[in-house]
């Protein structure tokens, strides 16, 4: 077992022995699932198109024990000293106006509340629910770097209370109650696009997702082997899609689909983008041709790996035209990202792009396994130069997704 695959069953044991200070007792299990970068697709899930992201080996996990005194206890491991745990009545959260209780929890509590809140809108299995939880979470995620700390955490919560309470949920319908609570809990008005990377994906694979139809398949993404490497290119520019930036981009795409009579985006091709210019604003018509052109560059990336060996010269230049028309035509992106892709490409990247939604976060820069040490000097030398925050430089593997680990 190498290195990055290793991580979860060691972040479990100092979480299993966080748990047993925390509550005095053994959890009756850890269950832990990963962030995310996708690898390509990127606002293109609520407009119904496609997406390809793929698992990292950096996991959130939580320990769990069910108990029977309808409270939900919930610890995290980094911030418990001299903090008591947060709790909520179990009861009061499942009901149908449990979605006030959000307001009452601190913001990472939300995503563990919000789940338990989900499960009580769609399942019969009410008293396992409710039956009362004590769980202590830890991340290895970094938090606002756009590699979903926060589906992560979702979905680790998601998967130890569908196995302790039966509740018998497979993982397609598990992506939908963890989105359920991020949107209408927390209150982020994102797609399936981090839910589905963190429960569906596999190791060594990206997952090839229609947005629409919720169909799923493994690509097949062999970069050790092929000497590749995805450098992740942390900007440390923090973002947050409760609030601004990522709601009005959501907006604007319903806008232009309304405009052109379809129901989404994802009906319209690139052929017809000409036709669209002439009867939308400008900027509307900007936001339309990044989702139109990159579901074209995620079915033309999943062609690419599908042909043995891949180009990896082509899927570079793809990676990077998605980063020039999210900075050009989207809206998303930041200085120190534009920065951090122009400085990857010039110093020998196939290709790279800001990952996730954007306004800061990462980066992916895809790159020879030889060349990545000059890559990531490169990156950090020109944002010591710039005067930005030094980045945070470091290779991921497609790793597996959510699972229980103890
Ligand atoms: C965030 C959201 C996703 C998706 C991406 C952009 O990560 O949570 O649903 O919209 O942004 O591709």
């Amino acid at each position: 077992m190498n290195e990055q695959s290793n991580r979860p069953n060691r972040q479990a044991a100092g979480t299993q022995q966080h748990f047993a200070e925390r509550f005095g007792a053994h959890p009756d299990g850890v269950w832990a699932a990963p962030g995310r970068v996708n690898l390509i697709g990127e606002h293109t899930d609520y407009n119904e198109g496609f997406v390809l992201p793929f698992a990292i080996p950096h996991h959130a996990s939580v320990a769990v024990r069910r108990t029977a005194d309808g409270v939900l206890r919930v610890a995290g491991r980094q911030d418990v000293a001299g903090h008591g745990a947060v709790e909520v009545d179990l009861a009061r959260l499942v009901a149908a106006d449990g979605v006030r209780v959000a307001a009452e929890l601190p913001g990472w509590a939300r995503y563990v509340a919000g789940v338990f809140w989900s499960f009580g809108q769609s399942s019969r299995e009410i008293g396992g629910l409710t039956a009362g939880y004590e769980i202590v979470v830890d991340s290895s995620v970094p938090i606002g770097a756009g590699l979903s700390s926060s589906a992560a955490l979702e979905c680790a919560v998601a998967v130890a209370v569908d196995d302790l309470a039966n509740l018998g949920y497979n993982r397609r319908d598990l992506v939908l109650v963890c989105q359920r609570a991020e949107n209408e809990f927390v209150g982020a008005p994102t797609g399936i696009l981090d839910q589905s990377a963190s429960l569906l994906s596999e190791a060594g694979h990206g997952l090839f997702l229609d947005c629409r139809t919720r169909v799923s398949r493994p690509v097949p993404l062999a970069l050790a082997e092929t000497g590749l490497q995805i450098l992740v290119i942390d900007t440390k520019v923090s973002h947050a899609h409760e609030s601004g930036g990522y709601g009005q981009l959501r907006q604007a795409c319903e806008t232009g689909a309304q405009i052109l009579g379809v129901p989404a985006l994802r009906d319209v091709g690139v052929g017809e983008l000409c036709d669209a210019e002439a009867v939308m604003p400008g900027q509307i018509f900007a936001r339309v041709k990044h989702i139109v052109t990159e579901n074209q560059r995620v079915l033309d990336v999943v062609a690419l790996l599908e042909t043995e060996p891949f180009d990896a010269a082509a899927l570079g230049e793809l990676l990077t035209s998605s980063h020039v028309s999210m900075r050009d035509d989207f809206g998303n992106s930041c200085p120190e990202m534009d920065l951090a892709v122009e400085t990857a490409v010039a110093a020998g990247a196939h290709g790279a792009r800001m990952t996730g939604g954007g306004f800061g976060g990462s980066a992916i820069a895809l790159v020879k396994a030889s060349e990545a040490d000059a890559v990531r000097d490169a990156v950090v030398r020109a944002f010591a130069e710039a005067g930005h925050a030094a980045p945070d430089v470091f290779p991921v593997l497609p790793s597996a997704g959510a699972r229980r680990v103890s």
